[in-house]
């Protein structure tokens, strides 16, 4: 079969303008942030965090790895929001989960993205 160059000359040039936007950004972070819903309320977020996942994770998410929530060591915290929300959702708090379903996960995700990682987010209510 002959060579064909372009396919992976086309895979190259993806990858090479997938890197440029990924470091075109002068903030700590240089990837996509984490978009707040616009339904999110921070303030519910905070109550529910401070009832149900501060004692695990630190009145400002600075318990030690794996329970941190602040930048690098919070994997769940880069770049997008709804995977953070399904786990809290699906995984938290971990002795009682899906305890914090629906407008508790929104909320207490968006507090974690706002009020911990505000360079990783986009969209908190000022
Ligand atoms: C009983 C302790 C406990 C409570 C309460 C708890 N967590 Fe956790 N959480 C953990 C532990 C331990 C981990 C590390 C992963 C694991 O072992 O499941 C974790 C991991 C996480 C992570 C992933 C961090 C990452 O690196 O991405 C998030 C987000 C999270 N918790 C959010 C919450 C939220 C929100 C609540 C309250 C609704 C909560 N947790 C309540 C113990 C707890």
């Amino acid at each position: 079969m002959r060579f064909r160059p372009w396919p992976l000359a086309a895979l190259l040039v993806l990858t090479l303008v997938s890197l440029a936007s990924c470091s075109d950004s002068n903030s700590g972070s240089s990837h996509t942030k984490a978009q707040i819903p616009v339904t999110a309320d921070l303030a519910s977020g905070r109550a529910d965090y401070e009832g149900r996942c501060l004692t695990c994770h630190g009145v400002a998410g600075n318990a030690p790895a794996p329970r941190n929530l602040i930048g690098d060591e919070c994997i769940l915290c880069q770049g997008a929001f709804e995977p953070l929300e399904d786990y809290i959702r699906d995984f938290m708090p971990q002795t009682d989960p899906l305890s914090c379903v629906g407008a508790c996960a929104e909320n207490t995700a968006a507090y974690i993205l706002c009020e911990f990682n505000p360079t990783l987010t986009e969209g908190c209510a000022s």
